[in-house]
């Protein structure tokens, strides 16, 4: 059936809306605190030049720019009406180290898309677009600072955490530019009724499946600890095998352990990322080992149940070799279930985009599952080729970036067009 030139000219619009995003993904991949590869932690140096950037692009949209307390950019598109609910769209704006371009900034980029998409059209709602500064926690090994702040949960003893350095968040917040003292004001305005989440999949269930798009029904919960084992430094050379308390051998075992029971639980994902040892020298049995672990599943019991058995195994191995455990949990944050009526919403909108809709759980957190704690959050999700994430490989295709502004816009319309939403009572 031919097209008219309308319906022609907004295809091609759509097309290079989607390659503008990818092409500002990449421009923002270039912003690190590394001179090869992405990493852009909390508040550092380079989140300045983001900002600058993204400034750059909403400047035209008639937005109200702010950077909040936790140096969250927020930017809201006002309403055609006051007083008017209004809508967040938003994901983060920090990365882990040596990180692909797409993850957290991508949901950034395609919400300011779909303001451009609007072309100077008001809603009968306010979109706020949200940029959060850190979702990751490699800086303070606490994640969710950004979206942290939206919810109140940020209290005196996160704002005393300190990184490698010694710096504590409050002192973070202070220079970069911004109030610890004003954090109040990073709260969710009371008129905000939602929030929505564009995100790569970061696994390979979309691709598996060949879909462009999925609605993530619930998302995983998660586990963090640090573990340590602690023994005797020793001369290499000297110490005989059966006369060592050596920290990294424990850790060594408790490791494989931890892998051998995650394989034996059905969704259990369990990964020791972070090895460190003390002093760490070739000729110097490790007298410390630092180790991270994450553990996640969609069920809480389950969850629970795991690390209640990894603790317990590290005590054990210790006590097999003469070492002695320290551990602390940096995060156990309970699985999430995504917003019904938006999540059937973005259903129809990824039908009216074309496409076969598939709803799932996510294995990776977001900033999602912070914001439900006082709005309603639902999340759309990109297939990432190849499955891989939190790598340079990282990938998007421009098709699915097309689908997704598409979907989105639908998605706008609908939510106008829809009483159930703009009366829904659900208020921050
Ligand atoms: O680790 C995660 O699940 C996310 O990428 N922060
Ligand atoms: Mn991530
Ligand atoms: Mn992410």
């Amino acid at each position: 059936m031919e097209r008219d030139s309308t319906q022609v000219n907004t295809a091609i619009a759509a097309s290079n809306l989607a390659q503008e995003v990818m092409r500002r993904c990449r421009v923002l991949a270039s912003f690190s605190e590394d001179s090869a590869g992405t990493r852009r932690s909390f508040l550092s140096p380079p989140m300045h030049e983001v900002h600058r950037e993204i400034s750059r692009w909403l400047q035209p949209l008639g937005v109200n720019m702010r950077l909040d307390a936790m140096g969250n950019l927020r930017a809201v598109y006002p309403a055609a009406v006051t007083p008017a609910p209004r809508l967040l769209i938003g994901s983060h704006l920090d990365t882990v180290p040596n990180a692909g371009a797409y993850d957290g900034i991508l949901g950034v980029m395609i919400a300011i898309a779909l303001l451009e998409a609007l072309h100077g059209r008001r809603l009968p709602y306010a979109i706020e677009v949200v940029g959060f500064s850190d979702e990751e926690g490699i800086r303070f090994g606490i994640p969710f600072l950004g979206s942290r702040a939206l919810v109140g949960r940020i209290d005196e003893e996160l704002l005393m955490a300190t990184d490698a350095a010694g710096v504590c968040v409050r002192e973070a917040i202070a220079q970069f530019g911004r109030n610890p003292d004003e954090l109040a004001g990073a709260r969710l305005a009371s008129d905000v009724c939602g929030y929505l989440e564009f995100h790569i999949e970061q696994g390979p269930a979309l691709e598996k499946l060949d879909l462009p798009l999925a609605v993530v029904d619930a998302i995983a919960g998660q586990t963090r600890l640090e573990v340590t084992f602690v023994g005797r430094a020793n001369h290499a050379g000297t110490t005989p095998m059966d006369s060592r308390c050596d920290a990294i051998a424990g850790a060594a075992e408790w490791i494989m352990l931890v892998e051998r029971e995650a394989n034996a639980v059905t969704g259990l994902v369990a990964t020791v990322g972070s090895v460190r040892a003390h002093p760490g020298a070739a000729n110097v049995i490790a007298g410390e080992a630092h180790l991270s672990l994450d553990i996640r599943h969609h069920d809480d019991a389950t969850r629970n149940r795991a690390v209640k058995t990894f603790v317990r195994e590290a005590r054990q191995i210790a006590a097999n070799r003469g070492l002695t455990l320290r551990h602390a949990t940096h995060l156990d944050q309970p699985a999430v279930a995504m917003d019904r009526f938006l999540s059937d919403q973005i259903e129809a909108a990824i039908q009216s985009a074309g496409c076969r809709p598939h709803r799932m759980t996510s294995g990776a957190g977001h900033d999602a599952m912070i914001l439900t704690e006082k709005v309603p959050a639902a999340m759309i999700f990109l297939r990432t080729p190849g499955g891989i994430s939190h790598d340079p490989a990282e990938s998007v295709a421009p098709a699915d970036v097309e689908k997704a502004i598409a979907c989105g816009v639908h998605l706008l319309d609908q939510l106008a067009s829809t009483p159930a939403f703009l009366t829904r009572t659900l208020r921050a």
